[in-house]
């Protein structure tokens, strides 16, 4: 599917309004598919010569300037060729069972054996190759990058593809590519709560990782923050108890946000808006929350959800503005107090009401009572659940 862009005039000759990541994507002869969100393991791939392999474009109208997502098909027992980049990539295993060798700078090279719903990072610049070790399914990974900043900044293809140019410094040690990592924890401002976080190079299994209460985002939420690679693109897996949502709030555009475990919806709007965009979610599904867009998550399953969120901005390098202030506590942060979050209290009635309506079509329990009066919010009569989404008085501003 090609973007919608408006048509622009141009002086005959003139060179302007060049993407050169689009470019490359157009010249791998892949399918470029484009939407709000994407069911990664339906998408229909095609042969990819880059990899010797098959993949696709999993574009999203809110993926922002600096990252983008492909997904990586590789049939049974056959192997990607070797590549490398300067850029950064994160893989999320969707389905399969296999191995990656990423070649060190120091000669020396790593194998490490992955299955569904691991992540590992490649680090900057090393040449890796991807091999699917059954003989029977085929492997889907979808990978997180940064390629539209650095292809756009750079605009050379042979400088990020074929750069001799070596990172030692991102490599860590050895065992970061065996699942052993390192963990950290920081306070955040104004009373945001915790962050803990693990810096590896490979999660072997997303939906085990420990996680750390982040109760700041909603009661029972939990969460990690992934340092992965030494790396400037961020990730973290939150989960979401059974019976209960998180928090509303909004950031920067491109935080690519794949289900891992359980099902639910997201509910998402501006300012202004009259109807929520819905989304339901399973394995496979990966969206990004537009630019200040607010976004919120819900557990409708029995069993605790977990996804996993890809942007630019890591813990240790924040990068842009926008996500210092999120890693700072911003998106934890009532909006009444300058931050981006909607607390429970200030939330549109129609949002809980969805969700005990929700609910009663899964046979799951709602758990937040101790929160809202639910027999209260179902006596609401229909017709006074419209109307613009009421969203909190923004007080001072909004970061
Ligand atoms: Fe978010």
């Amino acid at each position: 599917m090609a973007e919608s862009k408006q048509a622009v005039t141009t002086s005959e000759g003139a060179r302007v309004f060049l993407d050169p990541y689009m470019d490359w994507v157009k010249k791998q002869g892949v399918p470029v598919h484009l939407d709000f969100g994407h069911d990664l393991l339906a998408l229909e791939t095609g042969d990819w010569a880059h990899y010797e392999a098959r993949g696709c474009f999993a574009h999203t109208h809110g993926r922002g300037d600096f990252c983008a997502n492909y997904v990586l098909e590789i049939s049974p027992a056959k192997k990607t060729k070797p590549v490398k980049h300067v850029h950064e990539a994160f893989f999320f295993v969707l389905a399969g069972f296999g191995s990656t060798t990423v070649w060190l700078p120091n000669g020396e090279k790593n194998t490490f054996e992955w299955g569904p719903k691991a992540l590992f990072a490649i680090p900057l610049n090393c040449e890796y190759q991807i091999f699917n070790t059954s003989g029977r399914e085929t492997a889907r990974l979808s990978c997180t990058n940064d390629l539209p900043l650095a292809l756009n900044h750079y605009h050379n293809e042979d400088f990020i593809f074929a750069n001799p140019f070596k990172f030692p410094e991102r490599i860590g040690e050895p065992s970061r590519f065996k699942g052993e990592g390192e963990h950290s924890a920081f306070d955040r401002l104004k009373g945001a709560g915790q962050i803990n976080v693990w810096d590896t190079n490979f999660v072997p299994d997303l939906t085990s990782f420990k996680l750390y209460d982040l109760n700041t985002r909603g009661k029972g939420s939990r969460n990690v923050f992934f340092q992965l690679a030494d790396g400037t693109m961020h990730s973290h897996t939150s989960e979401i108890p059974v019976g209960r949502y998180k928090k509303a709030h909004r950031h920067a555009a491109g935080t690519h946000v794949h289900a891992v475990s359980g099902q639910g919806y997201s509910l998402l709007w501006y300012d202004g808006d009259s109807e929520f965009v819905e989304l339901p979610w399973r394995h496979g599904i990966m969206y990004t929350p537009p630019f200040w867009m607010f976004h919120q998550h819900f557990n409708t399953c029995d069993e605790p959800a977990r996804y996993l969120a890809c942007s630019i901005g890591s813990a240790r390098y924040p990068f842009i503005s926008l996500r210092r202030v999120s890693n700072e506590g911003g998106g934890s942060t009532s909006v009444k107090q300058g931050g981006r979050q909607i607390e429970y209290e200030d939330q549109d009635p129609r949002i809980h009401r969805k969700f005990l309506e929700a609910l009663k079509a899964s046979g799951a329990s709602s758990l937040m009572g101790d929160v809202f009066d639910e027999e209260a919010i179902m006596r609401i009569p229909a017709e006074d659940l419209t109307g613009v989404i009421q969203t909190p008085q923004l007080k001072g501003p909004a970061v």
